[in-house]
């Protein structure tokens, strides 16, 4: 057995101490320990993009990262983006167009749409599809996702102006 090693971090903007296992995902203890569930496992290897959430800012597969390793990071999940109104217009977005049906998919690939957003305000539908090329979806086909995400660029653009 190994022993339990303090981490102290900040979790959608709250101070989070705790004590874990060095070999836990940071995917398990975001659900597992603090209860946001909102992250979604799927692959549990870095393939379908379900576990995505910010740390520092970037986006990672928190199913590839170790909990230890978020030490004095800052770490954002789709339960902080959503209640902060980040992404309500991305949300709508995606309920209008039908962009989910399971929804498991939809909390990584919301995730990772806003992080392109934010970085490119004007992407085309082939810089979205590539961007999301690492979230799978088994649903819906991805077309509607390309809509609702370029229809939120459209819309930030046009509220900007
Ligand atoms: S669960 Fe992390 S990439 Fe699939
Ligand atoms: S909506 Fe079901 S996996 Fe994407």
């Amino acid at each position: 057995m190994t022993a339990p090693i303090p981490i102290s971090l900040h979790v959608n903007g709250e101070r989070v101490d705790a004590l874990v296992p060095p070999r836990l995902n940071l995917a398990d203890f975001l659900r597992e320990h603090l209860h946001l569930t909102g992250t979604h496992v799927g692959c549990e290897h870095g393939v379908c993009g379900a576990c995505t959430v910010r740390v520092n800012d970037e986006i990672v597969r928190s199913c590839l990262m170790l909990a230890v390793q978020t030490q004095g990071a800052s770490v954002q999940t789709i339960e902080g983006l959503s209640d902060s109104g980040e992404i309500t217009d991305l949300q709508e977005s995606f309920r209008g167009r039908n962009a989910l049906q399971c929804g498991y998919c939809t909390p990584g690939m919301l995730m990772a749409a806003q992080d392109l957003l934010r970085r490119l305000p004007a992407p085309s539908r082939e810089e979205i599809r590539e961007h999301l090329s690492g979230n799978y979806c088994r649903c819906t086909g991805y077309h509607a996702i390309i809509d609702a995400v370029e229809a939120t660029a459209d819309a930030r653009r046009g509220s900007a102006r």
